[in-house]
């Protein structure tokens, strides 16, 4: 969601300001603005809709200037438009705000500082610049720390004032925000993808922490406007490298790089072949004697991830296990405590959702460990215990790389808790590692074995309306994925059922043609997931069915894609791809923009 931007520095700032914006787009966005010092006064450019009109605003009207800070805006409080988009500048044109967050008492700010003010958009941050107008008293650290003090919610702020032609001022409390070092300059950014390449080091700001960013200086303060260190964080560059090498979308590029992000991600779980994760979740007489219970927390594909560990921890390690959405989580008030394992996934390690769900459950003192593909952000840095999938940046806002890489640790973690609790052992635990270790070489196999097919399904399914994913057991949860990426990048309805329930209603929407796509690679289930594809073909439904090879034949009215063979605890890394191409492959007969799907962001940092 909203990226922030600022440079204060020897060279023309606003080419840096627009690389850092585009650098940011992936997080989505509605519309997109800077704010800089033109001489001794504010100016603001600001524009609706892709950075190219924001760009054609600025090329008319190019400055020369050393500050200046960017935005880009995805709508929460006031739709899209030119005057909701950031930066917003106070009455007296001194001070320009850019905000990442929702200030949840914004109206009665409104109310009780400015009854007779009228505002100018419908943002919760047009409030701020009018409190900084109002509380300045000549020191601008302070004005920052009293006016926070004011705002309830989340916020990172980039500000900069007439009254400090040389200082860019930030602060954060609950939304990602960085303060970077760099040689043509220093910058801030919501995070270190936007100044790769500008920047050797960055800081983390957290807890109200305020930062006054010079071009050769940054100082650091907290809530109370008290000079604080901070440690410096190198930028690494492996993290960061990544173009769309000849692929036309990230997303094809991020589901081709699936082996390796499952090959990296369990690299450091194994030393000399044993797998051994001591070091990243709770001692094993916790695990062993005291654990009795695992939730596990996220959203959307994540949490997709969360309902295949579910099971395998059931399964496997014998633990009571629930898989919960973070935004319904973090309002309930869940049976957990000291011998609870919490286990929150997340790509972006950002999710506001997820973040207060981990809040939570701390407070209950239940165990938190956290499965983040983003070092040291929110989520990592308030967790217990962090395993880092290890899939690399991920742009597309539609995960897959990412989803692949925390199936792969849930596997581990499950298969090294069923050792610590006995519950697997001898044949079959050794049986499941090898399987485990060749799972990025199967991948691959898939990713081989099934592309073209998939892509020519695409061609008979894009123009529908409406699809349905069924499964059973870990297929189900599969097909959950399945149909979250078909609605979110090709934009076609989609529900997933468990199989067994589409006759107690859904089978009424079956029509002549509708696509119903079955994942079913479980032995214990199979026969009863074709029947359920019977009962939808005899109402006219074109069934696919996703198998193993040895179950291929089980149907001769459906398309059949063959996966490769695997322990059916794992087949959820191999099931999905399929369905990840067909998604990938609709959106783009249907002409979507797929690695930017509208409305959507990817990282979601609001609630
Ligand atoms: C779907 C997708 C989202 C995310 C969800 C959680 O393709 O990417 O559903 O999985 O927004 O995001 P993270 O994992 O960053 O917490």
């Amino acid at each position: 969601m909203c990226g922030i931007i600022g440079m204060v520095g020897v060279k023309n700032a606003i080419p840096y300001l627009m690389e850092g914006l585009s650098r940011l787009e992936y997080r989505g966005y509605d519309s997109a603005g800077i704010a800089f010092l033109n001489g001794n006064q504010l100016a603001c450019k600001k524009a609706l809709g892709k950075l190219e009109n924001l760009r054609k605003t600025i090329q008319n009207d190019a400055r020369n200037t050393n500050i200046g800070i960017g935005h880009t805006r995805w709508a929460t409080h006031g739709k899209p438009s030119f005057d909701n988009a950031h930066p917003h500048i106070s009455p007296n044109a001194k001070f320009a705000v850019v905000h990442n967050g929702i200030i949840e008492n914004a109206d009665s700010l409104k109310n009780e500082h400015f009854p007779n003010t009228s505002f100018a958009s419908q943002t919760d941050t047009e409030v701020i610049v009018h409190l900084l107008q109002k509380y300045y008293n000549g020191n601008m650290v302070q004005t920052v720390s009293c006016v926070q003090k004011l705002l309830l919610g989340s916020y990172a702020l980039g500000i900069i004032s007439t009254e400090y032609p040389n200082t860019l001022f930030c602060t954060a409390k609950g939304s990602p925000l960085i303060a970077a070092v760099g040689e043509v300059g220093n910058f801030i950014a919501s995070d270190v993808s936007a100044v790769f390449g500008y920047a050797s080091g960055y800081y983390n700001l957290s807890n109200g922490e305020i930062c006054a960013v010079q071009e050769n200086d940054i100082k650091f303060f907290n809530n109370d406007a008290v000079c604080i260190e901070k440690q410096i964080e190198p930028i690494i560059a492996d993290a960061l490298i990544n173009d769309k090498q000849s692929f036309e979308h990230y997303m094809m590029l991020e589901m081709m790089q699936q082996p390796d992000a499952v090959r990296n991600t369990l690299e450091p779980l194994f030393i000399n072949g044993e797998m051994c994760l001591d070091s990243f979740v709770p001692d094993s007489h916790f695990l062993k004697n005291s654990l009795s219970k695992i939730v596990i927390v996220a959203c959307g594909s994540a949490y997709h991830a969360g309902l295949v560990g579910e099971r395998l921890f059931e399964d496997l390690a014998r633990v009571e296990t629930k898989a919960q959405i973070a935004s319904e989580f973090r309002y309930s008030n869940p049976i957990i405590n000291q011998n609870t394992l919490a286990i929150f996934i997340s790509q972006s390690g950002e999710t506001a959702d997820t973040l207060a769900a981990l809040r939570l459950a701390k407070l209950k003192n239940a165990k938190v460990l956290s499965i983040v593909n983003v070092r040291s952000s929110a989520i990592a840095n308030e967790s217990d215990y962090v395993i880092y999938t290890k899939a690399g940046r991920e742009v597309a806002v539609a995960t897959t790389k990412a989803y692949s890489s925390q199936l792969a640790v849930l596997y581990a973690l499950s298969l090294y808790i069923s050792k610590i609790r006995q519950s697997v052992e001898g044949e079959m635990y050794d049986g499941l590692i090898k399987q485990l270790l060749c799972l990025p070489q199967k991948i691959s196999e898939t990713i081989i074995n099934t592309q073209s097919l998939v892509k020519c399904l695409a061609q008979h399914f894009y123009t529908q309306n409406d699809m349905y994913f069924i499964g059973r057991q870990l297929d189900f949860a599969v097909s959950m994925e399945g149909s979250l990426k078909c609605k979110e990048i090709s934009y076609i309805h989609s529900e997933s059922y468990a199989a067994g329930e589409l006759k107690h209603g859904t089978i009424s929407l079956i029509e002549q043609g509708t696509p119903v796509i079955a994942v079913a690679t479980d032995e214990t289930v199979i026969g009863k997931t074709v029947s359920n594809m019977r009962e939808v073909e005899a109402r006219g439904a074109k069934t696919v069915l996703v198998t193993f090879e040895k179950y291929k034949d089980c149907t001769d009215k459906s398309e059949v894609i063959v996966i490769p063979e695997t322990a059916s605890q794992f087949s959820a890394s191999l099931s999905v791809i399929p369905l990840q191409f067909l998604s990938y492959y609709m959106a783009k007969l249907r002409g979507c923009d797929i690695d930017k799907p509208k409305n959507l962001a990817k990282s979601v940092t609001v609630e």
